[in-house]
Formats: structure tokens, sequence, C-alpha cells
């Protein structure tokens, strides 16, 4: 009766990888438990969460072609637009949050458009836009009930927002993943999505460790852009730059628990070195007691029967 805080499977939100096929489970190496998952596959995996009590789910794709367009990115019948439709029509209730971004459908695996010059090769905001508000109109097109820009250039959440209001989406809410951090911690979801840049890295876009203040200031500006939901990446890492964007802002919050955290626990685990339970459980109520409303992580389906069996 006196904690302070409460976990609950309705906060989790379960991410998910889906590409083309039938029958297709192929393991994640460096995640257990995880699987790049066929559209079939992906709707038995949602039913599962959703009987779970997990309310929702993030979709990546993980296309079968790549260029230096992100075509697939926003094509009608991509892969993820695919997915919403079926898991919009088979689970009408299950929220179906889908993740903007071009690094996986780019040749070079940029979260932009890349001009390659003497210099060197450089990402090019503002061309990149136009893409991902492509992107977003065509997620909302299947049914998407939420977009999740994840590419961190500047303005995007500008540019959705207005994309999706001239095509008549005006109440898809935007989640932004407003303090993404530059961070080694996603080593194993670039193996999930097959989304590792070939060349450079991702420090031209995405936010400097350093800075919390900064973070701050990235969340403020995505909010004037009509950001409705902010999102602090990875957690527990940054649980001071989640506790100070609630603080600040009261917004609806959420952490996103990455691959990285979520390997380091199944690998200590597998090793007998950690509780799985114990750890991720704990792991996720730091999340809330840091502010988050709302917890993306791998292990929501695990966490949500764990908390079931502890209900009794
Ligand atoms: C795409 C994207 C990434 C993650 C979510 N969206 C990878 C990246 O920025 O390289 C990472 C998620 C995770 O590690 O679980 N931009």
């Amino acid at each position: 009766m006196v904690a302070e805080t409460r976990l609950s499977a309705d906060q989790f939100v379960l991410p998910l990888f889906v590409r083309a096929g039938r029958k297709l489970r192929q393991p994640v190496k460096s995640m257990p438990g995880v699987f790049q998952l066929s559209p079939d596959e992906l709707l038995a995996e949602a039913r599962r969460a959703r009987e779970a009590g997990v309310p929702a789910v993030l979709l990546f794709g993980v296309p079968d072609r790549k260029d230096e367009k992100a075509s697939e990115a926003y094509a009608a019948n991509g892969v993820v637009q695919q997915a919403v439709r079926l898991l919009k029509r088979e689970l009408p209730d299950l929220l179906v949050i889908t993740d903007v971004c071009l690094c996986e459908y780019m040749s070079h695996g940029h979260c932009g458009v890349v001009r390659r010059g003497p210099a060197g090769a450089r990402i090019l905001n503002d061309p990149s836009l136009k893409l991902l508000a492509r992107a977003a109109v065509s997620h909302a097109e299947a049914g998407a009930d939420v977009v999740a820009p994840s590419d961190m250039m500047d303005g995007r959440v500008a540019a959705i927002r207005a994309a999706l209001d001239r095509a008549g989406f005006v109440d898809t809410p935007i989640l932004s993943y407003a303090a993404k951090f530059a961070s080694a911690f996603y080593g194993p979801f670039r193996e999930a999505a097959e989304s590792a840049p070939r060349f450079g890295d991702r420090r031209s876009y995405q936010m400097a460790s350093p800075n919390g203040a900064e973070a701050l200031r990235e969340v403020a500006l995505d909010i004037e852009e009509g950001a409705d939901l902010v999102m602090v990446k990875p957690a527990l890492a940054y649980l001071d730059v989640l506790y100070r964007v609630k603080a600040e802002f009261g917004y609806p919050t959420a952490a996103y628990a990455v691959s990285g955290e979520y390997a380091m626990i199944k690998a200590a685990a597998a090793n007998g070195w950690l509780d799985e339970r114990a750890v991720t459980l704990e792991s996720l109520l730091a999340l809330r007691r840091a502010g988050a409303d709302i917890l993306i992580t791998y292990a929501a389906v695990d966490a949500a029967r764990w908390l079931q069996e502890m209900a009794g």
C-alpha cells in the first residue's frame, strides 16, 4: 500500500521486427527471444502480447530491398504498411505504433539522405524531412494509431505533423524520439533491423551523451513542433534525462529500454549471474520512478506474465 511507484502491463509497448515472407521466425542472435517475423508470425506474436495484457506494439520493418532514397519506407505495400493493415484488421484494439526512420531502408544505413562529396559523406537534413513525412503518412494510411519518428533530423516533427494534417490524419498522434542519444547500446538492434551504418556513425544527428540540458532543448523543440508524446532513449543510462524531461514538461513520456539493455540482462541471466525476472522488473520500475509513463521493452510479454504471476 505504501509503494510510491507501480508497474503494470498496460504501461508496456513491445517492439517487433517484420520482414516479408511466411512462417518466418528468424532469431536475432544478440537478443534471445527476439525474432524477425513474417506478417503471419507477427500477428501470432502480437496476439500473445495482447493476451498477456500488453496494449501496444512498436513496428520496425526489415525490407528486402534497400536503396539511396529509402523507397520501401513509404511504399504503399511496404512490409510495415502490410503488417499494420493486418494487425488492425485482426486485432483492432491493439495499439499499433510505427517507427518512422530511413536507416533500415537506406543502402548506406543512415537515418537521412546522404550526399558524398570530396570532403566525405554528409547527411542532408532537410531533404530527409520529405521522405520521413511520406513514410509517416503511408503508415497512417495503412491504419497506424501513432507514428514515432526516430531519425533525429531537425524539424521532422513539424514536417510530419504538417504532412499528416494535409492528408487528413489530424488525429494521428506523434510520439517523438525527442531525446535520442548516439549510443553503443543500440548494437544488437542493428543486427535485428539490419540497419548498421555502412560508413561513419550517427553522431551528426543523434545526441551526445554528456549533454542533459541539450536533451531538454531537443524535447522543447519537438513539443513546439507538435509532438504529443516524447521519448528518452536509451533508458537506464539516461534516468536523469528521463526525470528532467518529465519534471520540466509533464508530457506523456516514454522510456525505451533498448536492445543493449535487454541483451545485457539476457546474457547475464543465461550465465546464472543475475536473476532475469527480478532484474528486469527492477529496471522497469526504475524507469517508472524516474518519470516514465510508457515503457518500451523487448521483455514486455515476459514482464507482463511475471506481474500476473506475482499478483496470484
Ligand atoms: C532507428 C532506430 C534505432 C533504434 C530504434 N530506432 C537504431 C539506431 O538509431 O541506430 C534502437 C533501438 C534499440 O537499440 O533497441 N533509427
